[in-house]
């Protein structure tokens, strides 16, 4: 819509004797006009001319088509409006299409999301929940935009943390029938692991012998010794199911299954190409790879004493093998990069979606695959760090006894307040519902904020049924629903005939450029207020229009369309922030 204005903007320009391109945008003042020009500012001084009138020159001189109305206003700006005819035509050609007034990239790449990164034996907890809900949404927009995209939900599968809960199981006397042979064959449950991984790993902070040995088992597990690898084989299996559970509940969907585990066979190549190119030194018996730039000094963490050395600290080296020889998460990255390379076609970009104390990580693993052709170039590589979740009174989200909130709980806790709150409406509710809404509405308060911002977790707001939440956009297509139903007859030609109904059709429009600017940011908060804008749009439309009491069929069948129109609209754009729509609520 914006080119084609631009274009017969530009064609009046040169007939008028300004050969210039002018850009047009959203109206700033939507009550006076929809689209709107500011070119003609910076011309005065190369035409020798008041801004005004060259305004009102190139008005002139514009061959309208007859679906816009162009107008030269002080102090220079050309307003652009749309006809009521020029709404119907589009209105109509919205209707008929599959994707919803989404401009597709023309250039289309393959491209791998990594998120979630669930880790195997740990319980999830409430620093698990952002990956899995913005990557998926992620990950929606650019198979919107036509992109072909895989996701994969790069388990934690092959780090300390197994070495350190075999070792406490295996201390607290579960595995002995595996060491020695003897008594019969345990069986390791979830709650044995939820207890044994916190132990061991505060354990591990104090007993510095206890480290070592969960280094060596975790070793072991790396190379597969018995039965250290299939006591591990099994924990894995055991998390998996829970993991898949709590994915599955916030509707984050996987291509992929694979886990820092499956590149195992790669990292030893990796690190040969480090050592081979002569990238990689030792140090203190482990290899690092030096990353940092010359020159280039990262600044220490706020907290640092030492204000002086705060800046000039260089980035630290990326260590690639431990001091044992073990692998370490740099490794399993670089080497699933590897991995991911030997696809074909390979992929045009990987992004990643983990919280923001990762973003050195990234970059050191990023730096190593250029520097050694392992990501080749022109291959994006793209990691975006969220911001922390807070509770209300603005620090990390915990528990009263100040613990971390699992995952299953916020879940739970979800679900239980959506069921209070929709009881209280009246609405009969099933587990099911509750939870469509509950974690719609987290998730439309979570993607609300740009990503890289910390934001405050408030469940009773997230959970309004009015304003900018889930449950109120929910609410708009279940209403929608609910009038077509009533109207038991079909559509007819959109005509419209006011501005509210044109306002809908302007919000339907902005919806795009909303794709396209969170594709840019790689944050979908746009879109989030995007699809907040439409609903209201049409809620002023429809306290004002009594669709179903319509006696004018045409009309009346005008308005059934504009309503499938919104909810299209709607349903896609929902559809990208993977908030499901109930039928009815
Ligand atoms: N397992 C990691 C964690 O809990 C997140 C994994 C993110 N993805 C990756 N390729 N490193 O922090």
């Amino acid at each position: 819509m914006i080119k084609e204005i631009q274009t017969i903007l530009n064609a009046g320009a040169k007939k008028a004797g300004y050969n210039e391109e002018f850009s047009v945008s959203f109206s700033n003042m939507p009550n006076l006009c929809d689209f709107q020009c500011n070119g003609c500012f910076a011309l005065a001084k190369k035409y020798g001319k008041a801004p005004l009138q060259i305004a009102e020159e190139i008005v002139g001189a514009i061959d309208n088509n007859g679906d816009f109305e162009f107008v030269a206003v002080k102090p220079a700006f050309i307003n652009i409006k749309l006809t009521y005819k020029a709404f119907s035509k589009l209105a109509n050609k919205l209707l008929s299409l599959d994707k919803v007034g989404v401009v597709e990239h023309s250039k289309k790449m393959n491209v791998m999301f990594d998120y979630g990164g669930a880790n195997v034996a740990k319980e999830l907890h409430v620093g698990h929940l952002c990956s899995p809900i913005i990557g998926e949404g992620m990950k929606r927009l650019y198979k919107l935009l036509g992109h072909t995209v895989q996701s994969d939900a790069h388990l934690g599968d092959w780090g300390l943390q197994m070495g350190l809960t075999v070792l406490q199981l295996h201390e607290d006397g579960v595995l002995d029938y595996y060491f020695t042979g003897k008594g019969s064959e345990p069986e390791i449950t979830l709650d044995m692991l939820n207890v044994a991984y916190p132990k061991a790993s505060a354990r591990k902070n104090i007993d510095a012998e206890f480290k070592k040995r969960a280094d060596q088992y975790t070793k072991n597990i790396q190379d597969k010794v018995e039965p250290y690898y299939s006591i591990y084989l099994k924990i894995r299996a055991l998390s998996i199911k829970t993991i898949e559970k709590l994915y599955k509940e916030l509707g984050a969907e996987f291509d992929l299954w694979y886990g820092e585990s499956s590149c195992d066979e790669y990292t030893d190549v990796v690190v040969d190409k480090f050592i081979q190119q002569g990238l990689a030194r030792e140090s203190e018996g482990a290899v690092v790879v030096d990353v940092a730039k010359e020159g280039e000094h990262i600044p220490l963490p706020k907290k640092s004493e030492d204000e002086e050395q705060r800046y000039k600290n260089p980035m630290p080296p990326a260590i690639i093998k431990k001091y044992n020889g073990g692998d370490l998460y740099a490794t399993t990255d670089i080497a699933t990069i590897y991995m991911r390379n030997l696809a074909n076609p390979i992929p045009d970009e990987m992004v990643y979606y983990t919280d923001n104390r990762q973003n050195l990580h990234f970059e050191q693993v990023f730096r190593c695959c250029k520097m050694s052709g392992i990501s080749p170039e022109g291959q994006n590589l793209v990691h975006i760090g969220f911001g922390t979740m807070n509770g209300k009174d603005g620090k990390p989200f915990k528990t009263r006894e100040g613990t971390v909130v699992k995952l299953d709980d916020v879940i739970n806790l979800l679900i239980e307040k959506a069921s209070e709150k929709l009881k209280s409406n009246g609405v009969e509710v099933t587990r099911e519902l509750a939870l469509k809404i509950g974690v719609g509405a987290m998730k439309f308060g979570a993607l609300s904020n740009f990503v890289t911002k910390d934001y405050v977790f408030d469940i009773d707001k997230f959970l309004a049924f009015e304003g900018k939440t889930g449950p109120y956009l929910q609410y708009t297509v279940a209403r929608i629903n609910s009038i077509l139903a009533k109207a038991g007859e079909g559509f007819g030609e959109i005509n419209i005939s006011d501005d509210e109904q044109s306002a809908i059709i302007m919000q339907i429009i902005k919806l795009n450029s909303a794709y396209q600017i969170c594709f840019e940011e790689k944050s979908l908060n746009s879109l989030c207020l995007a699809t907040y804008d439409l609903a209201s749009a049409f809620s002023t439309f429809y306290n004002n229009h009594h669709v179903l009491k319509e006696k004018d069929d045409k009309v009346r069948k005008s308005y059934l369309g504009i309503l499938t129109l919104v909810k299209k609209a709607l349903v896609q754009a929902l559809g990208v922030l993977a908030i499901e729509v109930p039928e009815k609520m």
